[in-house]
């Protein structure tokens, strides 16, 4: 029974688990803040996990009906994420840790997107817990698409990493941030842009699907931005500068059928050399319908299942999946951290272990 922390980014979330199971994910967001600056602003998230922190705790602790004594660890983010950010969980996971006298485990941000399909909810009563198989599973491909990273992970069991390619400049998730600014959607945009995008006109606008003469597996998303900004410009050129709710919906659809397709194309590269058994998907961007549809295409073409976090609130930043990250590495016999010299590490990648 696990109480995991997560304050790498502007969410504060705390989570009880038991083993892969969550029994409780609370979550404190400030999202007034956020679209007011059109972004996150990092001393306003530290301010607001600082205020948050101790409310979300309890009321990850009342969800799950436990009590300090029931629990057996403390899992807190470690990195990557911004620094400032981080120490608040961090800091709070020690005290906890001293007070309680339970152990600490530090957890890799995106090893928890990774690692959260496995993620169950709590049976209800009768119910038959279900089993993963993970000889079935891996080794599998691993694409953390998020506000931050843009990764396919090779993956050979649970703890062994390797980044086969990468994002050579925004992430997926801050690209549909930032052409939702321009458009006007506010944030953060990825869920407002595929709602807008089903009732875009197919074929409308085109965007250049960017790195198609490049044969890596790496992906590159700021020429998107440049496309849109450039189309949107030349929208308003011609309406005397403003947009339709007709136009933001075509320009939506457009870039995000483009984001999508250079994903799929630059996955199926990253697939090419190591056979894989499964395709396992976190990060928020993967709550998109599309981007599922598309993936769920591309594994039945390569005859392999496609595993998804089973709600999109388990896709967006949570605790849980670091509360299962941690229970699993347990399992295994790892434990990276259990004292008080613990401290944050913003450039943590999921191959450093
Ligand atoms: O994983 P996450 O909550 O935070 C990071 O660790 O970055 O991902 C947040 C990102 C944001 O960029 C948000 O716009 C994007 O996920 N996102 C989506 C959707 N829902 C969230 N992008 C596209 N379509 C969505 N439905
Ligand atoms: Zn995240």
């Amino acid at each position: 029974m696990i109480l995991a922390i997560d304050t790498s980014f502007d969410d504060t979330a705390v989570s009880v688990t038991n083993g892969i199971t969550i029994l409780s994910n609370a979550l404190s967001t400030d999202l007034s803040v956020h679209q007011e600056w059109g972004g996150v602003v990092p001393n306003l998230a530290r301010l607001h996990h600082t205020a948050n922190i101790d409310a979300v705790i309890d009321r990850a602790l009342r969800l799950a009906h436990i009590s300090w004594t029931d629990l057996e660890a403390i899992a807190v983010t470690k990195g990557p994420g911004l620094a400032i950010a981080l120490e608040v969980g961090i800091a709070r996971a020690k005290e906890l840790s001293l007070e309680h006298q339970i152990p600490l485990i530090a957890v890799n941000h995106m090893e928890g997107h990774l690692l959260s399909f496995l993620a169950r909810p709590k049976k209800k009563s009768g119910g038959k817990a279900l089993e993963w198989n993970m000889q079935e599973i891996f080794p599998a491909m691993g694409v953390l698409i998020s506000g931050g990273h843009t990764q396919f992970v090779y993956t050979k069991e649970i703890g062994s990493y390797a980044i086969v390619g990468e994002t050579q400049d925004d992430a997926i998730g801050e690209c549909f941030d930032k052409v939702g600014r321009m458009l006007g959607l506010g944030y953060p945009a990825g869920k407002l842009i595929e709602k807008m995008a089903e009732k875009g006109t197919p074929g409308k606008y085109l965007f250049p699907v960017p790195m198609r003469q490049v044969k890596t597996a790496d992906t590159s998303y700021s020429g998107l931005k440049t496309a849109a900004m450039r189309m949107i410009d030349g929208i308003k050129d011609e309406l005397w500068g403003k947009l339709s709710a007709q136009d933001i919906a075509d320009v939506s659809l457009a870039f995000q059928d483009a984001a999508i397709k250079h994903l799929i194309e630059k996955l199926t590269f990253a697939m090419q050399p190591k056979p894989v058994q499964s395709i396992i998907v976190g990060g928020g961007v993967a709550a998109n319908t599309v981007v599922r549809a598309r993936l769920r295409h591309l594994a039945k073409e390569k005859g392999i299942p496609v595993y998804f976090p089973y709600s999109k609130k388990l896709c967006t930043d949570n605790a849980a999946m670091i509360g299962i990250a941690a229970s699993l590495h347990t399992d295994q016999g790892k434990v990276w951290s259990d004292d008080q010299l613990l401290d944050r590490l913003p450039n943590w990648t999921i191959d450093q272990y």
